[in-house]
């Protein structure tokens, strides 16, 4: 027999998101690597890391320059608006990037260290790295300045490192700049640069505007260079703030870069030099320095869904229907996975030859009676023929395995539950009817034209209370059955409102009649007159435009599906 697929009839099954607005264009991704597949290691997300580290400026004295002000509105680029660099003065945020804590380095005096740092961590792996520096002699020569001061051994971390000084093979990685042309030349450039322009290119002894200008001259030449630009991640950033006062130290980051795939402009995660070594790490399966890169967050180089393409959510939650009741014969395509009219219940269960009541295409809006909420009563409707289950209700139950569910018991459960006589066979069959589609115009005509999830399940197999819990706080606090009892002292767990609350994103609960969140207590305290909202402003704030971005909407209790 072919089972009724997922014929729950519980509190809240058939749900719908009716409106999402795109922020952007999706850009086009890159074309593949072209290069010698054995030299490269695969990332995860890029093949080649590079970041370019700037001098002392401020996050909004950085982006009134118009060079590094528009590179997040580029194709494959993103402004991280949220990028923290770790401390004062210059070198300790040298020594973070590529060690993961400053190493009790406080100030720009030289500094000779021996520890492991992200080098260990490429090589185990064997993945190629330099660290390419403007008016550098080469040869781990470890002056504090060369080249008339052009060249300072602060900004260049790798060389105050004896695992990496004592070791002529990695000593060998620390090259002046010019070298970088060559391997570009020679598409041999490794998966991981540092690079550190000198004194003047970086701002250091100029300004933003000069450092702007030669990373302008600098980058663009070489963005459109393959061996440079394909799959690769490059992070621009800043190693401090001028201001020391500001707690924050709050400097400009861009990605840029071939591996770069965000339809966004600017992104606020919480990112810090201790990013790219998290971003690096991940990208490779390189673990980690077991320092503060362990719990720094990795930057997004791809759309991820929701978050980045998606300005609106807005969640329509109706009563008590099940998929197949509503959408079983959406037959619009053939992949939706409803009823082909030979599913079936048996008025028995325990009997094979007992009567057999098909799943047709007659529902109506109003059933003549309605099916048993409880969870026992639904255990029984969606198949668990427990031995324990003798009879409804307050058997023993769970966990059960997929395979166990049959959806086979609407019918007898109904019969029972209603003490209906086994030969009132259409009063009895309403359970397991489903709408024809052109008595549900507009949930058809939604699926049709936008997209239908046909493997959504409610939380909880039971009435509507626990599955509203659940839905907006991921628990129902233990709740399973809808006890109005609950309401008025409210529920105390933590909700996704709170959640966006903390994160600054804006939302609304408009209702008909009530608004279902005000069962917590915790959405209480975030106050009810902006954010719980009749629905004729669902209305008007659709109209304007005006919509938070996460809008959940009631709507009364007693209509029904069309
Ligand atoms: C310093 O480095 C830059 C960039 O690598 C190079 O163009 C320049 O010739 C070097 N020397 C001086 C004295 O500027
Ligand atoms: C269902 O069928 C079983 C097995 O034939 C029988 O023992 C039981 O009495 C039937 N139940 C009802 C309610 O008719
Ligand atoms: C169930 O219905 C039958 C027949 O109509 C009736 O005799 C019986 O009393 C009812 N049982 C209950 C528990 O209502
Ligand atoms: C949903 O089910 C509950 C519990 O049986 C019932 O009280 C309510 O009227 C039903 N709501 C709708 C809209 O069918």
């Amino acid at each position: 027999m072919k089972s009724l697929k997922s014929i729950f009839q519980i509190g809240v099954v058939f749900a719908a998101i009716v409106q999402v607005s795109v922020a952007g264009p999706v850009r086009k991704p890159s074309a593949p690597i072209a290069r010698d597949a054995n030299k490269i290691i695969k990332g995860k997300n890029f093949d080649r890391f590079v970041v370019i580290v700037l001098e002392n400026t401020d996050y909004d004295d950085a982006l009134k320059q118009p060079y590094l002000g528009s590179l997040g509105n580029r194709d494959n680029a993103v402004l991280l608006t949220e990028y923290s660099a770790v401390t004062h003065p210059s070198q300790p945020n040298y020594i973070a990037m590529i060690k993961g804590n400053t190493h009790g380095v406080f100030f720009d005096f030289d500094s000779t260290l021996s520890d492991r740092t992200i080098v260990d961590l490429l090589e185990d792996k064997h993945i190629s790295w330099k660290s390419y520096a403007e008016n550098y002699s080469g040869g781990c020569k470890l002056d504090s300045k060369q080249d008339h001061g052009l060249y300072a051994r602060k900004h260049v971390p790798f060389v105050s490192f004896t695992t990496i000084t004592s070791n002529p093979a990695r000593c060998a990685n620390i090259v002046p700049a010019t070298q970088l042309d060559d391997d570009i030349a020679n598409n041999a450039v490794p998966q991981f640069v540092f690079y550190t322009p000198n004194m003047k290119d970086d701002g250091h002894d100029t300004n933003t505007d000069t450092a702007a200008k030669w990373l302008e001259s600098f980058l663009e030449p070489r963005l459109k260079q393959s061996a440079f630009y394909d799959n690769t991640l490059i992070l621009i950033t800043f190693d401090e703030q001028e201001n020391y006062i500001s707690l924050h130290n709050h400097v400009y980051a861009a990605l840029i870069g071939g591996a770069v795939k965000r339809s966004v402009r600017t992104d606020s995660n919480p990112y810090s030099h201790y990013s790219i070594l998290k971003t690096v790490e991940e990208n490779w399966d390189l673990g980690s320095l077991g320092q503060n890169d362990v719990d720094a967050t990795p930057f997004v180089t791809k759309d991820n869904g929701l978050g980045d393409r998606i300005k609106n959510i807005v969640m329509v939650m109706m009563e008590n229907r099940s998929f197949d009741k509503m959408a079983g014969y959406f037959k619009y395509s053939p992949d939706i996975n409803g009823l082909t009219g030979k599913e079936y219940n048996l008025v028995n269960t325990s009997d094979p030859n007992s009567a057999k009541i098909y799943a047709t295409m007659d529902a109506s809006y109003i059933d003549p009676d309605d099916p048993n909420h409880g969870i026992d009563a639904v255990v029984e409707q969606i198949g668990i023929h427990h031995p324990q289950i003798t009879g409804y209700p307050g058997s023993a139950f769970g966990p059960f395995k997929q395979n166990q569910l049959t959806m086979s018991g609407f019918v007898q459960n109904m019969i029972k539950t209603h003490n209906i006589s086994t030969s009132d066979l259409p009063r009895i069959k309403h359970v397991i009817n489903s709408f024809n589609p052109a008595d549900i115009p507009v949930t058809h005509a939604l699926a049709q034209n936008f997209a239908i999830i046909d493997h959504w399940y409610a939380s909880v197999p039971g009435s509507t209370q626990p599955n509203r819990l659940f839905a907006h706080a991921a628990t129902s606090h233990g709740e399973t059955t809808t006890t109005a009892g609950n309401y008025l002292a409210g529920y105390p767990q933590k909700t996704i409102f709170n959640s966006l609350d903390d994160a600054g994103i804006t939302w609304k609960n408009y209702f008909q009649q009530l608004p279902s969140t005000i069962v917590f207590q915790q959405v209480r305290k975030l106050g009810f007159v902006d954010n719980l909202k009749s629905y004729d402003h669902f209305l008007a704030d659709a109209k304007t435009g005006t919509l938070p971005q996460y809008s959940f909407v009631d709507p009364t209790y007693e209509k029904f599906p069309s």
